[in-house]
């Protein structure tokens, strides 16, 4: 295997505070200068990378997995990729839920449709490959639950260890589901804030590969891959209204050039994700496969909230709060990620909203009712978010907008429970069903 710490596309890894640049293997986390708040960013040499690859090349590769982009990722091959497929996920038109808002082009990038369920696997395969590249054996996280599963399931798949910290308040799905894919789970007795900070003790005491959100740099190169796979697939489904072919047969635009649409909705906690679609949007301009980037919208519950705030006051220095939310995914006190989440909507034009959990809540309904979408209260906060900007005039109702889903809804079945109401109780008797078919009119 090649050197992972030599790789000729990667130019090193930019402290996002101090702009230090440190080599590849200098430094693995975070910069030495800054401590924990200290995120890096791995820096590309995008002429040798626009040399060696290209939307045509891409468009005609069979893999929909993120293994597509192996190349535009800091590892040393696909080969490095636990035997997993992640990515590759379905955007659609969401017709029916777009027209009840007054829009024409809604669509939706169901991520609740990787092999774990929700968009982290994305930051947990590249991940892993790298902790594989750098020949570690055993991988440590700290989450609110999801990056945990995506991490407990790739390594179960590379045949690696994962020991993974969780607050005790965690929905029992999430924490269910990495105890089947063999990870060893420690609940702390606190909030995800706790279980973040025990778990990057774990890491400088024993050494052990760290996979955290907003410390690690490599997972959001794994996350960039969804918003280049939302305008790879954009420009498939539309170009101005028309459907155009990436066929490079075609020889048309669409073979050297992507279609970003006018606006990507992220949730956001940490700031990981929503940093990521940035670093995504930035590396396909810098590439010159898309003209114009879309506007970030980054949706932040009002009971955690800090980084809506900085937003807000127009300053990067966070106000950590006592964050409290249905949406687990998305309740952090003390984000780890805020510059890259605060940029991503500066530098895109993008804007920020916060939205209640009685709108999370219903949002969740109506997904499923018009959209037909299963998504869980985090992911579902995206077209809160959206009913939001259309409201306060953000995003217009003519302009194309995509809702990231992050998450499946089957991963906190009580929230389900509370936004999807009672089911009917009922005698089995056909006297009884008349009865209530009469009352319900049905
Ligand atoms: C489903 C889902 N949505 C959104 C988020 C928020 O991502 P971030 O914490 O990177 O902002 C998470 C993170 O756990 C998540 O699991
Ligand atoms: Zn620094």
């Amino acid at each position: 295997m090649s050197n992972p710490n030599e790789l000729a596309h990667v130019l090193g890894l930019r402290c996002t505070i101090c702009g230090a640049e440190y080599d590849l293997g200098e430094v693995e986390y975070v910069c030495p200068q800054h401590g924990n708040s200290g995120n890096l960013d791995v820096v590309y040499d995008y002429d040798l990378l626009r040399g060696n690859i290209s939307p045509a090349q891409l468009a005609a590769r069979r893999d929909p997995s993120i293994a597509r982009y192996a190349s535009l990722l800091p590892i040393t091959s696909q080969a490095s990729l636990a035997p997993l497929p992640v990515g590759g996920t379905p955007l659609y038109r969401a017709d029916r839920l777009g027209h009840a808002l007054g829009m024409t082009r809604l669509y939706v990038k169901d991520d609740g449709r990787n092999p774990t369920a929700s968009l982290k696997d994305r930051a947990s395969a590249v991940g892993v490959a790298r902790a594989r590249e750098l020949g570690h054996t055993l991988i440590t996280g700290a989450s609110t639950g999801n990056a945990a599963a995506s991490l407990a399931g790739q390594t179960a798949a590379a045949g690696m260890d994962a020991i993974i910290f969780v607050p005790e308040s965690a929905p029992p799905a999430k924490i269910a589901q990495l105890l089947v894919y063999g990870a060893k789970v420690v609940t702390v007795a606190g909030n995800y804030d706790a279980a973040y900070d025990l778990c990057l003790q774990a890491t400088n005491t024993f050494g052990w590969y760290n996979r955290n959100t907003g410390y690690n740099p490599f997972l959001s190169e794994g996350k960039k891959t969804a918003l280049y796979e939302i305008c790879e697939q954009y420009s498939d489904l539309s170009v101005n209204g028309r459907p155009v072919s990436l066929s490079p047969a075609d020889g048309d635009h669409a073979s050297t050039h992507w279609q970003a649409p006018d606006w990507v909705v992220v949730p956001v906690g940490d700031g990981c994700i929503i940093g990521s679609v940035g670093k995504g949007v930035r590396d396909l301009l810098a590439l010159h496969w898309i003209d114009q980037p879309p506007h970030i919208l980054g949706v932040q519950a009002n009971g955690s909230s800090a980084i809506y705030n900085a937003w807000k006051a127009g300053t990067e220095t966070i106000q950590p709060v006592t964050a409290q939310t249905v949406a687990d995914s998305i309740s952090v006190d003390r984000p780890r990620d805020p510059i890259k989440a605060l940029r991503s909507v500066r530098d895109t034009g993008g804007a920020m909203v916060q939205v209640s959990d009685d709108m999370i809540l219903s949002a969740l309904g109506r997904l499923g009712r018009e959209g037909a979408i299963f998504a869980e209260p985090a992911a579902a906060a995206t077209l809160a978010g959206l009913e939001a900007a259309l409201q306060q005039g953000i995003i217009g109702t003519n302009e194309s907008v995509v809702l990231l889903i992050t998450g499946n809804g089957l991963k906190d079945v009580a929230a389900a429970r509370r936004a999807g109401g009672q089911p009917y109780r009922l005698e089995p008797t056909l006297q009884a069903l008349k009865a209530l078919v009469q009352r319900e009119r049905w």
